[in-house]
């Protein structure tokens, strides 16, 4: 990836020569260029600031040094190539982890850090029509910074270590903060008794010692569950964990949901049993502690409309397979069926799959033709043989 920098302070971005970021620019994976802004200005004092027409304090950033340096930057590519121009800001859309993982798609990012009271708002509008470029006014929170250089090493830090290759273990991306709509769980590290004063010691939770990688799984589940509705509760109930289906509400289900989701179950999996002939279906069967022990080991969506539940999906990563998003109970209350919510929920599901997802993976059952043609119709293929549990067939599809 390709990142152009505009500031008047071009040492800000000193730090972006070390750690990973700095072993990625070695590597040739970032080819990251700092401009300074003065250098396009064109009096002897490299004035790049005047006061503001109205009146007002402060200053705002002239718009001829700024379009002579866009022009450059933009014009630098090869085969007419543009750059996605970042303009950081704190009256512009929240930095998420999801833009973060947007803007990590784009081969070419330029980043233009404003300073005072702003630059000419004239600029905004040269760039998008005069250079072409798409402009995202950015910011990286409530609270106004001096300038954008601190927003813009921290967005290429998140942006940059989604690159291939820039972080080792690309496996360490997939359970943290954000990446799902939930924040991460705590870790530990030797000593397992640590003495923090004397006659004091500090145990790791017994599970993590445990070896059981089922335990382990589900405590950490639940670790995130429970620090999630502590520290940042409007991620359970807002953002993509409570995004809107139609006229419905989608939230992260927790422990409280498990009767709810209990009796739904048995309303939806009625005519599986009857299209298998089989009562033994786990959703059928299983108990209240076993709801309540899934909403544990996977991330469970509910479906509320006017406060009920009508519907319910989880996902997870398979136990097995850290590259293999596994969906289940996917269900949608039978009065609502039809009506395009289970493959709504579907789609949900799939996209609260983190990062290194190379497929998503369903279960149903082998004669449950209904469900089987929701499936194929969203892209799923059965796998050949018999499915991960008695009388069922399993169904990939690739992650595009
Ligand atoms: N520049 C000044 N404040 C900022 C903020 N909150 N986010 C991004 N850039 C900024």
């Amino acid at each position: 990836m390709r990142v152009d920098v505009i500031s008047i302070f071009p040492d800000y971005l000193a730090p972006l020569e070390l750690s990973l970021i700095g072993k990625a620019r070695r590597d040739g994976r970032i080819d990251l260029r700092v401009h300074d802004l003065r250098d396009f200005a064109r009096d002897r004092h490299r004035t790049v600031d005047d006061t503001p027409y109205g009146g007002g304090a402060g200053m705002v950033m002239k718009p001829q040094p700024w379009s002579e340096a866009l022009q450059h930057v933009a014009g630098s590519g090869a085969d007419g190539a543009r750059p996605r121009l970042v303009v950081p800001g704190p009256g512009g859309m929240p930095f998420t982890q999801a833009m973060a993982r947007e803007l990590a798609q784009e081969p070419w990012l330029a980043f233009a850090c404003g300073r005072y009271e702003g630059i000419d708002e004239r600029v905004y509008e040269y760039a998008a029509d005069d250079l072409g470029l798409e402009v995202s006014v950015v910011s990286l929170g409530d609270y106004v910074l001096n300038g954008g250089e601190v927003a813009v090493l921290a967005m290429v830090e998140a942006v940059a270590r989604l690159l291939p290759g820039v972080i080792g273990n690309a496996e360490s991306l997939v359970e943290e903060s954000h990446e799902d709509g939930l924040l991460e769980y705590p870790v530990y590290t030797k000593p397992a008794a640590w003495e923090s004063a004397p006659g004091r010691t500090r145990e790791v939770p017994p599970v993590l010692l445990s070896g059981d990688h089922h335990a382990i799984a589900a405590w950490r589940h639940q670790q995130r569950l429970d620090r999630t509705a502590r520290r940042r509760p409007d991620l359970l109930h807002g953002s993509q964990a409570g995004a809107r289906l139609g006229d419905f509400d989608v939230a992260v289900a927790t422990a409280a949901d498990a009767p709810e989701i209990l009796t739904l179950s048995r309303a939806c999996w009625v005519t599986e049993a009857q299209a298998n002939e089989s009562l033994v279906i786990p959703p059928l069967v299983e108990t209240i502690e076993d709801t309540v022990a899934g909403i544990g080991q996977w991330t469970t969506w509910t479906v509320r409309g006017a406060g009920r539940l009508v519907g319910s999906v989880r996902g997870r990563v398979a136990p097995d397979d850290p590259t293999l998003w596994q969906i289940g109970r996917l269900m949608v209350a039978p009065d609502l069926q039809g009506r395009g919510l289970g493959r709504a929920l579907l789609a949900h599901a799939e996209a609260a799959a983190p990062p290194g997802t190379a497929a998503y993976w369903l279960n149903t059952g082998v004669r449950s033709d209904r469900n089987l043609r929701i499936y194929r119709k969203a892209g799923y293929r059965v796998r050949a043989g018999e499915g991960s549990f008695p009388g069922t067939v399993d169904l990939t599809k690739p992650r595009r």
